[in-house]
């Protein structure tokens, strides 16, 4: 048991005859050159909870971070969230509290809080957006970065729910052959899984210093074809809306199905609790673009639930507003 833990830390570097010592192996991407990463300077737009949690597992891994978002104050709840965070990995790292301040310092030192996109960009080896959910949104922002990024920068999106190849449409045709995905998970700092997807136009190099990039902050990286959701919101998110309709249909509880989850099935969080973790509008408009435009549509499964539609258009969003399927203290 401890021996398959051990594996299961260490995944992107274990052994071949480790490999197969494991039952249950977490290795992915055997075709994948490892190679050092070669850069070091990255820009992430969108300091919401996925582009710091990016921001802080890259820095914290001797990346350089310019954190971009449209206004200070954005920045500065960033700059908080990525504070309580390193605070607490700090704390076990050490119980010296010198040390403890010492390496949120450092970590801190190499993130750049900016709203100067333009001169953060120019000197960036990759980019990556971790924007609001909205294709449109996403596509002008590459079409606007690209003449500023050099030749050589990676563009990349976090993307949950859209395909990679659709949200860079707009960018030149060499711009497509360095694109890709990386889907991190919340909270980044703590969930070790981080998928990684290629495009038809994405080079195999490109690929390969994606999926390095993610071996290099810690992440276990699963390959996946770029389709909507990738593999854990394909199926995360079904299931999320399934418990909605259960509760719809006054099958149970909220409480009851969350308990019964996190009791019967092992999950951390019962899908309630997901749900007000996440945000209730991000899975309600994550379903609504499947059901309504994506190659998914008009399938029952991802319909989005009436009782989460109420809730999103009453600002009831969960944890980040206070209230959701449950009231949360602010
Ligand atoms: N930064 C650093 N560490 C953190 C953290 C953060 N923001 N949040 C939690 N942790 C650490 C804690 O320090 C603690 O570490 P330890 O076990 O070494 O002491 C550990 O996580 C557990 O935290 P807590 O004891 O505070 O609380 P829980 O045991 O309730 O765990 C949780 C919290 C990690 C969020 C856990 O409930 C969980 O894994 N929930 C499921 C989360 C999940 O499914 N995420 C994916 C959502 S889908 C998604 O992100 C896709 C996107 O496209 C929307």
């Amino acid at each position: 048991m401890l021996r398959r833990q051990a594996f299961a830390r260490f995944n992107c570097i274990i052994t071949p005859k480790a490999i197969t010592r494991s039952k249950y192996s977490t290795v992915s991407g055997s075709d994948v050159a490892r190679t050092k990463v070669p850069f070091k300077n990255i820009t992430i737009f969108g300091s919401g909870m996925m582009g710091s949690g990016i921001a802080q597992v890259s820095a914290a891994n001797e990346y350089h971070v310019n954190l971009v978002d449209l206004n200070k104050g954005a920045l500065d709840r960033s700059q908080q969230y990525i504070l309580s965070s390193l605070k607490r990995i700090a704390r076990k790292k050490t119980t010296d509290e010198r040390m403890q301040t010492n390496y949120i310092d450092e970590v801190l030192s190499r993130i750049n809080f900016t709203t100067e996109s333009e001169h953060a960009v120019a000197s960036s080896d990759m980019v990556i957006e971790a924007v609001v959910e909205n294709i449109e949104i996403k596509q002008n922002l590459f079409k606007s970065l690209d003449p500023m990024a050099s030749p050589q920068t990676l563009f990349v999106s976090n993307t949950s729910s859209l395909k990679i190849k659709d949200i860079f449409r707009d960018v030149s045709e060499k711009r497509k052959e360095r694109i890709g995905g990386l889907h991190f998970f919340n909270p980044v700092p703590q969930m070790k899984l981080l998928e990684v997807i290629k495009t038809d136009t994405t080079k195999q190099e490109v690929f390969d210093t994606l999926f390095n990039y993610g071996v290099s902050v810690g992440k276990v990286c699963v390959v996946c074809k770029d389709m909507p959701g990738f593999i854990v919101n394909r199926l995360l998110v079904p299931y999320m809306l399934e418990a909605v309709k259960m509760l719809e249909r006054g099958d149970a509880s909220a409480k009851d199905i969350d308990i019964a989850m996190k009791y019967g099935a092992g999950y951390p969080m019962g899908p309630f609790e997901l749900l007000d973790y996440v945000g209730l509008d991000t899975t309600y408009f994550v379903a609504k673009g499947w059901y309504e435009d994506s190659e998914i549509q008009k399938m029952e499964l991802v319909k989005p639930p009436s009782v989460l539609k109420k809730l999103v258009e009453a600002g009831n969003l969960g944890i980040k507003s206070g209230k959701g399927f449950y009231e949360h203290r602010k």
